[in-house]
């Protein structure tokens, strides 16, 4: 008997796949029928021609088969057959064969633009060739990252490649997160906390080589550190001038790092740099979209998973979704079809990746697949540059990703949403040459060719979308302003009076827009300046205890409440053991006091079995454990004493926080909608939430959630004579 998904049988028609047109029949091979569909070289996933198109004058190509200098990997004897396979690993490596040409233009260049496809090694290689070159000096080499995932897993790969463990040679430091040591020398960061270094370390002089890496996706920091690292090189590098005792400055080279052949751009905002082009290993990759466009990208990424899997050949399968929610969903269904697959089919093996997963869980993509088993890996963009996946041969894209996006708009004090949306052009491309890696491949695209050729070509550089609230404060910390800050691409003019009026309302910048002692304060917290706000409120209303607790839980990665539409009853009972009178935030004080109980009487599997029957994200739990012990560190370095508790009290902690999420209040309508305090939109409550049927005079929350309309997720009821206060601070606004 068929599985059913969903309440619909298995044996739905499936979907129908065309090839993708071919404009340019260059190349045109033919492949074995798919689906009845005879299919050929798609134009686009192919292996670039020597000297690729739209390239800046005096793009150089390092040709890796014609190089004269062959590898000969300088490594350290093998002390172990392992450690010998992986040597063998990196010297085969497409970056491998041009070292040498690669080094020399490094050495001349203090600028220097390198592109190649993902996987030819350049996150991985580039650092330990200049590190055993030599050419770092006594400084150290930083890699900037803009996903934490991607330098943790990263730096351990190079430490094991290193032959050391990681924190020693190799290190990392993501927010919350550190690995290293004084013997450090290549350093895995993400943008974001390299950019928090300059505030003690303006000229960043410990580093004397600094990559910046996925510098395609353009992330808000990346952006930041690019146009920083312009003034500090000019700095680092002029000839010292007058006395010539003074000690001389050390150089700093920088290397700009990309997956996506745009280099103009960065060529340009660096005159005199040098832009290389390092070709990968790239396959034929056949791609198929959908006749129709498809619903439920789920529903159908699930059935052409199962098509695959029973059809084609031995091969792994690579799945692009855009988020955990959606993962965590198909991975339940395919493991339930998987098990109902006859015997003598080949098993499936599910591995996931995306940013908030265990470390130790993303690790195991990297394993090789055991006999008779193919892999399904289901992944966000991640895997689409930032980590390569070996054994890929099939990609299933949904065409859909997150995109972080502000919206200052109608909105009041404006917010930060993440939402689910078309991918680019460019990231079809990225995602469909996963496949071809290591020989030819397949790419199922569930979306129709016309909506590919819709696409827009590649993403908007995140500073142009994003809330500025948190980079316009670190950058008055450093003497900087965003309106004068050379950038690639400048942020709107709404986005930054935005970002202005809610650091003004919170107290971090004075009318005339200098920086406060306490908007100081608020920067040495690795927080949301909002966040960090209602942490220095709490010293005066003698609750930080609790403010801390509460923070590190809204700052985790991944939601602290499990839900499941299945068993709606069974979770509504759990959660009312901890629901607390007055909102969202006690509610998660009381989980949090329940889970260390818990955690005193029970051992690992307890807790995790107490944490499931409760639908609480036990990982959500420790994660907030571990940031709050970050922050009790930032608190102490402020003479702000952590230990200090209101007890059952509620109103302290929620006015801390209502100092800090100002703009995020909002009070009850005759109609029963919330009218927000500095906007002039509505909101509702979210259904989420504890208080989603309670008609309260006021209330604060910390987030929204924007879908057909506006919803206020996280919230507590605040005092009425509270929000006045505030009313007086409106008047002073306008
Ligand atoms: O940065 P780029 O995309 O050019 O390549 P990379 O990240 O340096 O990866 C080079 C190779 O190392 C890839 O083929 C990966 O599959 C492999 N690798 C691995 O086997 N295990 C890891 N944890 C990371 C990378
Ligand atoms: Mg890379």
């Amino acid at each position: 008997k068929p599985p059913s998904h969903r309440g619909r049988s298995f044996k739905r028609p499936r979907p129908t796949w065309v090839e993708v047109s071919d404009d340019e029949s260059r190349g045109r091979r033919r492949h074995p029928k798919v689906n009845g569909v005879s299919t050929s070289m798609p134009n686009g996933v192919h292996k670039p021609s020597k000297k690729p198109n739209g390239f800046v004058n005096g793009t150089t190509v390092v040709h890796m088969e014609d190089s004269a200098d062959v590898a000969v990997p300088r490594v350290p004897v093998a002390t172990s057959s392992k450690h010998a396979a992986i040597q063998e690993q990196r010297a085969n490596l497409p970056i491998a064969r041009g070292k040498e040409a690669l080094l020399n233009e490094f050495r001349e260049h203090d600028v220097t633009v390198l592109l190649g496809e993902t996987g030819s090694g350049k996150t991985t290689q580039v650092p330990q060739y200049l590190l055993e070159s030599g050419m770092a000096g006594d400084g150290m080499i930083a890699v900037t990252q803009p996903r934490r995932v991607a330098a943790t897993s990263l730096s351990a790969r190079v430490a094991t490649e290193q032959n050391s463990s990681l924190g020693s040679v190799v290190g990392y430091a993501v927010r919350f997160d550190e690995r290293s040591s004084p013997a450090t020398r290549i350093k895995y960061l993400t943008d974001g906390m390299i950019f928090r270094e300059l505030m003690s370390d303006p000229l960043l002089s410990k580093y004397s080589i600094i990559i910046v890496d996925e510098a395609h996706e353009r992330s808000l920091r990346t952006d930041l550190l690019i146009a920083n690292l312009k003034t500090i090189q000019q700095q680092r590098n002029e000839p010292a001038k007058g006395k010539g005792k003074e000690k001389e400055k050390e150089k700093l080279k920088i290397i700009i790092m990309s997956a996506t052949l745009d280099a103009e751009k960065f060529g340009k905002f660096f005159p005199g740099s040098k832009i290389i082009y390092v070709q990968g290993r790239q396959h034929p990759v056949t791609i198929y979209h959908c006749a129709q466009s498809q619903v439920d990208y789920v529903d159908s990424a699930l059935r052409t998973f199962f098509q695959i899997h029973t059809d084609q050949p031995p091969g792994d399968v690579l799945i692009f979704l855009p988020g955990q929610e959606d993962i965590e969903s198909l991975e339940k269904s395919i493991r339930l079809y998987a098990n109902q697959l006859p015997h003598g089919q080949q098993e499936v093996l599910i591995c996931t990746m995306y940013a908030s997963q265990a470390p130790g869980q993303n690790a195991k993509v990297f394993h090789s697949t055991p006999p008779n088993t193919r892999k399904c890996i289901l992944a966000t963009n991640i895997a689409e540059t930032s980590i390569t996946i070996p054994g890929v041969k099939y990609v299933i894209d949904t065409g859909k990703c997150k995109e972080k996006r502000y919206l200052a708009k109608n909105t009041g004090g404006g917010f930060d949403t993440l939402m689910t949306r078309d991918i680019t052009k460019s990231s079809a491309m990225q995602r469909a040459g996963r496949a071809g890696r290591e020989g030819p491949g397949f790419c199922f695209r569930l979306y129709t060719e016309d909506s590919f050729k819709n696409m827009a070509t590649s993403a908007e550089p995140e500073i142009l979308r994003c809330g500025l609230t948190s980079p316009m404060l670190q950058l008055k910390c450093l003497g900087q302003s965003l309106e004068t800050l050379d950038l690639m691409d400048r942020p709107d003019i709404d986005s930054m009076i935005s970002a202005l009026k809610t650091l003004y309302l919170i107290g971090a910048l004075d009318s005339t827009g200098e920086i406060t002692e306490i908007g100081r304060d608020m920067a040495a917290f690795p927080l949301e300046p909002v966040y960090s706000r209602a942490v220095l409120a709490s010293k005066e209303y003698g609750c930080t205890n609790e403010v801390l607790t509460v923070i590190s839980v809204l700052s985790a990665s991944s939601k602290v409440f499990v839900e499941s539409s299945e068993q709606r009853d069974a979770v509504a009972e759990a959660r009312r053991k901890f629901k607390h009178a007055s909102g969202d935030h006690l509610t998660i004080l009381n989980v949090v006091r329940a889970y260390n109980d818990v955690a005193l009487s029970e051992n690992k599997s307890g807790r995790r079995e107490w944490c499931r029957k409760h639908f609480l994200n036990e990982r959500a739990l420790l994660e907030a454990i571990d940031i709050r012990e970050q922050l009790q560190h930032t608190c102490e370095r402020l003479g702000i004493d952590w230990k200090v508790s209101c007890g059952e009290k509620e109103d302290p902690v929620i006015q801390s926080l209502g100092h800090g999420l100002v703009s995020n209040t909002a009070f009850l309508q005759p109609d029963g909608s919330y009218k927000q305090t500095m906007g002039h939109s509505a909101v509702k409550i979210h259904p989420s939430s504890t208080l989603c049927d309670k008609k309260v005079p006021t209330i604060v929350y910390d987030e929204v959630v924007y879908t057909n309309q506006i919803y206020a997720r996280g919230v507590s009821i605040i005092n009425k004579s509270f929000l006045a206060g505030l009313g007086s601070l409106k008047v002073r606004q306008a």
